[in-house]
C-alpha cells in the first residue's frame, strides 16, 4: 500500500483497545503479532499474568539494560525455551547459562571476528551463485525454499566447507517441519516448571532430536573424510572450532560440545537469515522504486567486486534496506528472560521467576520512537554505523554480552545473496494479496506468495 508517498507493506490490524484475556491468550498461542493494541506501541512497561506466569513487557531502553546487561546474572532463559531449543541446540551457545556460557562465548568469539567473517565473503558469493544456478530458467519464484537453500549452503560451506547436496538439503525439510509441527509451543510448554516435564506429550521432540544429532554428526564426518577448506588460510569455521581453547584456561571443547555448537551455528545461521532475505525481497517488489536505486549501486559495484567486508560500503541503499527489513520484520520477535531474584527494574518491582519480555516486533514499531513507523524506510538508518549496537531502541539482534554472535556473519551474507539476485533479476508479486507475518519461533510470512522473476 502506498499511503502520501510512503510505502507501507500490510499489517496485522491493531486493536483500538487491549483485548480480553479469553481472546488474547489463544490469538497469542495462534500468533501472537495479532494480539496488540495501540497502547502496546505506546507504553513502555506492561504487566500481566499468564497461565500462572507474571510477565513484564519493556519497551524502556533503561529497563532493557537493567535486564540485558547491568543485572544480566539474575536474567536467565526461561524453560520454555530450552524445551523449544534443546534438541536443536543441545548443549551449545544459545542455550548455556552462566560460567559455562561466558567460556563458550570466549571460545567462539574468534570465529565471528570482522576479519573472521571477512575470510566468508567468497563463500557467501557462491552460495549467491548457485542459488541463480537454480533460478536459470525460471519466470516465477517461491522465495521461501530458495532462501533457505541458499542460507543453508552459505552456512554449510562457512562452517565445513561443503555445499548442500541433496542430503543435506533434507536439513531444511527437518527444520522446517520442526518449526511448524514438533517445535510449535504449547499451553503445556507455558505452563511445564522444568526441562522435561510433560516429556510423555513430546515423543516427536526426541525423535527429531535423535535424527538432527545424526545428521550433524553425518556432516562433521563427512567434512573430515573430505579435508576441509584448502583454499583459505584460516580453514573453515569446523577448523576453527576444533583447534578452539578457553583463553583464559587452555581447555579444549568435548565432542559433544562441537557436534552441538555446529547445530546451534546451523540452526540459528539458516532459518533466521533466510526469514531476512524473504522479507526484504517482498518489501523490494512492494518498492519497485528502490529495488531500482539499489540495483543501480550493484551494478556499478558488482558481486564479483566484492573481496572482503569493507567492499560492502558501496551499497548503502543495499544495507539500509536489510536494516529496514530487520526494523519490520525482526526474524527474532522476542527476548525473553526469567528473574532468578526478586529485582526493580528502573522503579517496576518484580518477583523471582517473572518473564521479562523484550519485544523487537514492538520495539521497532514503537510510536515513540520511530518517525512513521509502519512504513518502509529505509534511508532512516542511513549513516548510521552498525545500528544494531549503536541505536537502543533497535534490537533485532538482541542487547549486551548475550548479542547474535553471528550478526555480522548474517548481515555480510545477507548482503552478498540479495545482491547476487537483484544484479540479474526484476522482482515483482504475482498478486496483491498481503502477505502477513506470523511467529514460528522467527518471524515468518503466512503464505508463500509467487513472485515474479524477469532476468534483466
Ligand atoms: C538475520 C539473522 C539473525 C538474527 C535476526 C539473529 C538474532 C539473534 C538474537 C535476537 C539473538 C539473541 C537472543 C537472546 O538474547 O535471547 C541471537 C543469538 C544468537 N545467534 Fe543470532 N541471529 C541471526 C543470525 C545468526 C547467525 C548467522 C548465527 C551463526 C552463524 C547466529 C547465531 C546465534 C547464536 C549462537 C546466538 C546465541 C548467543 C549467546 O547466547 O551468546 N545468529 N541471534
Amino acid at each position: 500500500m502506498t499511503t502520501a508517498g510512503l510505502v507501507v507493506p500490510p499489517a496485522h490490524p491493531v486493536h483500538a483497545k487491549p483485548l480480553p484475556k479469553w481472546r488474547w491468550l489463544p490469538q497469542f498461542f495462534a500468533n501472537p503479532f495479532t494480539i496488540y493494541a495501540e497502547e502496546s506501541f505506546q507504553a513502555l512497561y506492561g504487566q500481566a499474568d499468564a497461565l500462572g506466569v507474571k510477565t513484564l513487557s519493556i519497551n524502556d531502553p533503561i529497563g532493557i539494560d537493567h535486564v540485558m546487561r547491568s543485572h544480566m546474572t539474575n536474567y536467565v532463559r526461561p524453560v520454555v525455551q530450552s524445551r523449544l531449543f534443546r534438541p536443536v541446540m543441545g548443549i551449545g551457545l544459545f542455550l548455556a547459562e552462566g560460567e559455562v556460557w561466558r567460556r563458550q562465548r570466549r571460545m567462539l568469539a574468534p570465529l565471528f571476528t570482522p576479519a573472521a567473517v571477512s575470510d566468508l565473503t567468497p563463500h557467501f558469493q557462491s552460495a549467491g551463485d548457485m542459488m541463480l544456478n537454480r533460478l536459470s530458467g525460471s519466470t516465477r519464484a517461491q522465495f521461501t525454499d530458495v532462501f533457505h537453500r541458499t542460507t543453508l549452503d552459505a552456512v554449510l560451506k562457512a562452517l565445513f566447507s561443503l555445499p548442500a547436496d541433496e542430503s543435506r538439503a533434507g536439513m531444511t525439510v527437518m527444520a522446517r517441519t520442526y518449526l511448524e509441527g514438533a517445535g510449535r509451543p504449547t499451553v503445556l510448554d507455558a505452563i511445564a516448571k522444568t526441562e522435561t516435564q510433560f516429556g510423555w506429550a513430546f515423543g516427536a521432540r526426541k525423535r527429531f532430536r535423535s535424527g538432527w544429532t545424526k545428521m550433524v554428526d553425518d556432516v562433521i564426518a563427512t567434512r573430515k573424510a573430505h579435508g576441509g577448506d584448502q583454499a583459505h588460510a584460516r580453514g573453515d569455521l569446523l577448523d576453527l572450532l576444533l583447534k578452539a581453547r578457553d583463553p583464559q584456561t587452555g581447555e579444549a571443547p568435548s565432542s559433544d560440545e562441537i557436534r552441538d555448537q555446529c547445530g546451534t551455528l546451523l540452526a540459528a545461521g539458516f532459518e533466521t537469515t533466510s526469514r531476512l532475505l524473504f522479507w526484504a525481497t517482498y518489501l523490494l517488489a512492494l518498492d519497485p522504486a528502490e529495488q531500482d536505486r539499489i540495483r543501480a549501486e550493484i551494478q556499478a559495484f558488482p558481486v564479483t567486486n566484492i573481496t572482503r567486508m569493507d567492499d560492502l560500503a558501496h551499497w548503502p541503499r543495499l544495507r539500509n534496506a536489510l536494516l529496514e527489513t530487520l526494523r519490520l520484520y525482526p526474524p527474532v520477535a522476542y527476548v525473553v528472560r526469567k528473574a532468578i531474584n526478586d529485582d526493580v527494574i528502573a522503579g517496576h518491582a518484580i518477583t523471582a521467576g517473572t518473564e521479562v519480555w523484550i519485544s523487537p516486533y514492538i520495539l521497532h514499531r514503537h510510536r515513540k520512537y520511530w518517525e512513521n513507523p509502519t512504513a518502509f524506510m529505509p534511508d532512516r538508518f542511513a549513516g548510521i554505523a552498525s545500528p544494531w549496537t549503536s541505536m537502543d531502541t533497535f534490537l533485532p539482534f538482541g542487547a549486551g554480552p548475550r548479542i547474535c554472535i553471528g550478526a555480522g556473519f548474517a548481515m555480510v551474507e545477507a548482503q552478498i545473496v540479495l545482491a547476487s539476485l537483484l544484479s540479474k533479476y526484476r522482482i515483482s508479486l504475482e498478486d496483491n494479496k498481503p502477505v502477513l507475518p506470523t511467529f514460528r519461533l522467527a518471524t515468518v510470512p503466512d503464505r508463500d506468495p509467487y513472485f515474479k522473476i524477469e532476468r534483466l
